[in-house]
């Protein structure tokens, strides 16, 4: 390679990274895979060894990406906050054991953490005081996201030990555990809001809300796996973990000392086919000497410590031949490409499908008709397709376009200034916008009618018996057993479920409605704040506003909804069967009985289901948390319960509730 050569391509690759730093740190929304990153890292840093001379301080071999946003106080951090070198294969792992063990001119050990897939945060105390959170920025200087750590119940406020030291800072990863995360993105796609790629992304935007209420309503989590400090009390890093987990820090228990690097391999190989049991994303091991005088031997690189890498394991991915592209119509009218594939086998289930986003993906990966495509398995629901292998792509192949007439009605789809969903407008006679509100109106968290599926969707919606959701309050136990696979049993069933909805309460009948951005929580604040529906109908845009979390946007499709004669006359229709279209004076809903409590449910029950209990700890003013901590006021606990959570609660002492106890209490 010549040296003019060398300066093109050096030029390219960190205009490349740049790009992908940004859309990493900046947009949440990264458009290659971390090990896609490191060979454009890796490339540079060979081109940069060949021509030192081309190397320049702000080279990305020099330096580490940057999260930090403009709307954040920012302070320098008091320790540079840098990042792990990352190996992939077992050679280059003992070339990381042979460099550290020639140092220490012994043998060496070393402590093996799982890497958590989340977003970092360094916490300073003093005097056993929580001072400030920070998060990475560049590396020097972090936004001060306190406000938004401080709602992370498991992160210790104050601590009193006698072995803490005067001031320490201490570093870890918040994450979203896999289930936290599931039921996030459920309740977005509710409200019509777009969902979170995977749960890393889904913390780091979260940890960047501006908002802190919005943060408290999330359940983020924090582990630790770091302490830094002038006294800090022990003399190896896992020592100095232990201490942090008595002083009431959350640390992974699967943290190990391994004696030698044959027993790292091993810690990695049994993590890599165990990593589907943890309940949060992990995407390798962390290896770190154990000794801290040790590590202060080693030191630092600009960029890395001498004394850690990270074992990267590859993303689940494979490749396979793209069949056809479906354009699904939800609901809202938002239309989702699906890519369907030759079946495929991917981390352990057989794939036929893999989602493509939205128009803007599709035409990033500039999609072809039977393309072979990379699919990947990261932490979200459904795999996704990462890229095009266009080596195979035949010569005649023709591109892929997103449609301009909706798939399903042919009316001519529209696009929300801002959103990167494409919609269909015709609301009123789209089948799949049709149904997918009936589908909505009686999922659990909404009416909660059970006994209808999909299919019984389709079918009375195919035999003319439903359009809209008033119509499922006129349907006959007769008329549900003619359906095809129903029996008189099941039809009676679904009759009682269908009149008990009656009794469901009013937030529940707003948020059933399917209003476009109105989910769960909304629907609860507009039915707190106007106390009825009358008073939201005729609410303007501006009185709208000023609901706490509402917007524009919300504000603007809330009114959009009710001066659509029709949704008025399906209301009207809702009330003449009985819905609750105003909180019932003198409800359970609403009292302070449980404020200022924070109660953690565990166990199957049999009076009510968890959801419940759940909702009525929230009506009557409590806060419902997954984890146990000193913070925690009691434990709902039924049949079965969390053998750890109980173990923690009888430890510190928290009170143990049954549901009988707690149905009591809020009588
Ligand atoms: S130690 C100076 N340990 O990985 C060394 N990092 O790629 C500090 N991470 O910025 C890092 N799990 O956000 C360490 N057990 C673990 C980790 C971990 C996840 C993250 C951390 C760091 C990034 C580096």
């Amino acid at each position: 390679m010549k040296i003019s050569e060398a300066k093109r391509r050096i030029e390219t690759l960190r205009r490349e990274i740049e790009r992908h730093d940004d859309l990493y740190y900046k947009q949440n929304s990264p458009q290659i895979s971390d090990f896609e990153y490191d060979l454009l890292i890796h490339e540079l840093e060979t081109i940069e060894k060949r021509f030192p001379e081309l190397i320049t301080p702000d080279s990305p071999t020099r330096k580490v990406g940057s999260d930090v946003l403009k709307e954040f106080v920012q302070y320098r951090h008091d320790y540079p906050m840098l990042s792990l070198a990352n190996t992939y294969t077992q050679d280059e792992l003992f070339e990381f054991d042979n460099r550290v063990r020639k140092s220490a001119g012994t043998d060496v050990k070393y402590v093996c953490e799982l890497k958590l897939d989340g977003a970092s945060v360094s916490i300073r105390y003093e005097n056993g005081r929580f001072i400030r959170a920070l998060s990475r920025g560049d590396g020097e200087v972090g936004d001060d996201v306190s406000a938004n750590i401080l709602t992370i119940n498991s992160i210790p406020k104050s601590i009193s030990n006698p072995d803490l030291p005067q001031s320490f800072t201490i570093r870890g990863e918040v994450i979203f555990h896999k289930e936290d995360f599931r039921k996030l993105n459920e309740t977005r796609v509710n409200s019509g809001e777009v969902p979170f790629a995977n749960p890393r992304n889904a913390a780091s935007g979260t940890l960047k809300t501006l908002d802190s209420k919005i943060v408290a309503q999330r359940p983020l989590d924090c582990y630790f796996y770091y302490m830094l400090g002038e006294k800090l009390p022990g003399d190896s890093h896992s020592g100095n973990m232990k201490r942090a987990a008595s002083w009431g820090f959350r640390v992974s228990d699967t943290i190990k000392q391994c004696n030698n690097i044959a027993e790292v391999l091993q810690f990695i190989e049994i993590w890599e086919t165990r990593r589907s049991e943890i309940d949060f994303e992990i995407d390798g091991v962390v290896v770190k000497a154990d000794s801290i005088e040790l590590q202060k031997r080693l030191g630092y690189t600009s960029k890395t410590p001498r004394w850690a890498v990270a074992f990267k394991y590859k993303a689940e991915q494979e490749r396979t031949r793209l069949i056809s592209v479906s354009f699904q119509v939800g609901r809202t009218g938002a239309v989702t490409p699906v890519a369907n594939l030759a079946p495929v086998l991917l981390a352990g289930t057989t794939v036929r499908r893999a989602s493509l986003h939205n128009a803007d993906q599709m035409k990033l990966l500039d999609l072809h008709m039977h393309d072979y495509v990379y699919i990947e398995k990261g932490g979200e629901i459904i795999p996704k397709v990462v890229g095009v292998d266009i080596a195979h792509r035949s010569a005649d192949a023709l591109p892929l376009d997103f449609p301009v007439k909706c798939p399903e009605c042919g009316y001519r789809l529209t696009r929300i200034e801002g959103e990167a969903n494409w919609y269909c407008p015709n609301d009123l006679e789209c089948p799949p916008q049709l149904k997918g509100r009936i589908e909505h109106f009686i999922s659990r968290k909404a009416m909660n009618i059970e006994g209808i599926g999909e299919e019984t969707v389709d079918l009375l919606f195919g035999r003319n018996l439903v359009r809209d959701v008033s119509d499922l309050y006129g349907l006959s136990a007769e008329t549900l057993s003619t359906l095809e696979g129903l029996g008189e049993k099941s039809a009676a069933n679904i009759t009682r479920s269908i009149r008990n909805s009656v009794n469901v309460p009013f937030h529940r009948v707003l948020f059933s409605l399917g209003i476009r951005h109105v989910g769960e929580a909304t629907a609860r604040s507009l039915a707190s704040h106007f106390k009825s529906i009358n008073a939201i109908m005729n609410a303007s845009v501006d009185d709208l506003i000023h609901v706490p979390d509402i917007g524009l946007k919300i504000a603007t499709s809330i009114r959009e909804f009710f001066d659509n004669d029709r949704n008025l006359a399906i209301i009207e229709k809702l009330r003449s069967f009985g819905l609750s279209f105003n909180p019932e004076p003198g409800s359970a809903e609403n009292s302070d009985k449980l404020a200022g409590l924070s109660i953690v449910i565990t166990g199957t029950f049999s009076r009510h289901s968890r959801d419940e209990y759940k909702e009525m700890i929230i009506n009557n003013g409590g806060r419902s948390l997954s984890s146990v901590t000193s913070g925690t006021s009691f434990i709902l606990a039924g049949e079965s319960p969390g053998p750890s959570k109980i173990e923690t609660a009888r430890k510190l002492g928290i009170p143990v509730y049954s549901e009988t106890d707690f149905l009591e209490m809020i009588a």
